[in-house]
């Protein structure tokens, strides 16, 4: 199962055949995976489809405009070229690569990420990829930190401040470790340091679902009184070093790790759970310029492509 760096990558799942259907992403193995995917290098992900599009549109410019990039048009000036949603009709994500790399949306929670990692998993599998990083860009709640700081996680905790990801398979549940690769880690904080000085590594509380698993009062429901959220907030903070909390993490490390594929998580803290429920900079909720939520967003995108380049 484990790929070596320069040894093509392989899933070990003896139930695999030749023929699959990457149904999510639209794709198949009649689709030239090898020829059209082979070069991929860098996986990144993060939840919002608009989000990654952007990020791609990004990466296209900084890169250049690499040929091997999916566009609409190739016989157009390259900078007329617009990058195609390789997903096409199949709705649920969208994708698009970049050179050696494939910017992909992966919706909110560990049910949406699992179904796109698993393809994605089987993608590079059958494209015969080598050396692939998986990068999520994210946002989340911050611990003690200014909104808009940016934090690179070594250890994803579940909502029982645990160490793993639980996966349910047959009726059993089964623990997979959850951490983030250092190399990578460690190149991620030097590169985001060249962008912001308020960076930190950090662990990260990801959590099955917004409002109740994150301590938040304000949900539908609240089962806990506020000082108990507080008490809950604190110790993951200052026991657990517990830094930020979204909802990928533990799913996203432990699959990447199962796999054997380097992976990294960039988050932004958009609001200071020591202080506030209500996500900051956003209209509507009076904290917070309302345009800040767009300019803190970009944050984890901007390293992550600093990083592509000069890596
Ligand atoms: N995403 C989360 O899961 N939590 C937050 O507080 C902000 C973004």
């Amino acid at each position: 199962m484990m790929a070596g760096c320069n040894s093509t990558f392989r899933l070990a799942n003896p139930y695999l055949s030749d023929k699959e259907t990457l149904y999510h992403l639209g794709i198949s193995t009649d689709d030239n995976l090898q020829q059209r995917f082979g070069d991929v290098k860098y996986i990144c992900l993060g939840g919002k489809n608009k989000r990654m599009e952007n990020f791609a549109n990004l990466l296209y410019r900084d890169l250049g405009y690499p040929e091997n990039s999916e566009v609409d048009d190739a016989s157009k000036p390259k900078e007329e070229r617009k990058l195609i949603d390789i997903t096409g009709s199949a709705g649920r994500y969208s994708m698009f690569k970049v050179g050696p790399v494939l910017s992909a949306n992966h919706g909110i929670g560990p049910a949406s990420l699992s179904v796109v990692l698993h393809e994605l998993l089987k993608l590079i599998h059958f494209s015969h990829c080598n050396d692939v990083s998986f990068i999520r860009i994210g946002t989340s709640g911050g611990l003690g930190l200014e909104p808009g700081t940016v934090v690179i996680t070594d250890t994803a905790y579940n909502g029982l401040l645990q160490p793993h990801h639980a996966q349910v398979a047959c009726g059993k549940e089964i623990h997979y470790p959850s951490v983030t690769n250092p190399d990578l880690r460690n190149g991620l904080l030097k590169c985001a340091l060249t962008v912001t000085k308020q960076c930190v590594i950090g662990n990260t509380l990801s959590a099955n679902d917004f409002y109740e698993e994150q301590a938040r009062l304000d949900g539908a429901f609240c089962s806990f009184s506020e000082d108990e959220k507080n008490a809950f907030i604190r110790r993951a903070h200052d026991e657990y070093g517990v830094k930020n909390m979204e909802m990928e993490s533990t799913c996203f490390t432990a699959m990447c790790l199962r796999a054997g594929v380097k992976c990294g998580v960039i988050c932004v803290a958009l609001v200071d759970r020591l202080v506030r429920d209500n996500v900051t900079g956003v209209k509507g909720t009076g904290v917070g310029t309302d345009n800040k939520l767009k300019e803190w967003e970009l944050l984890p995108q901007v390293i992550c492509a600093k990083y592509i380049k000069e890596n």
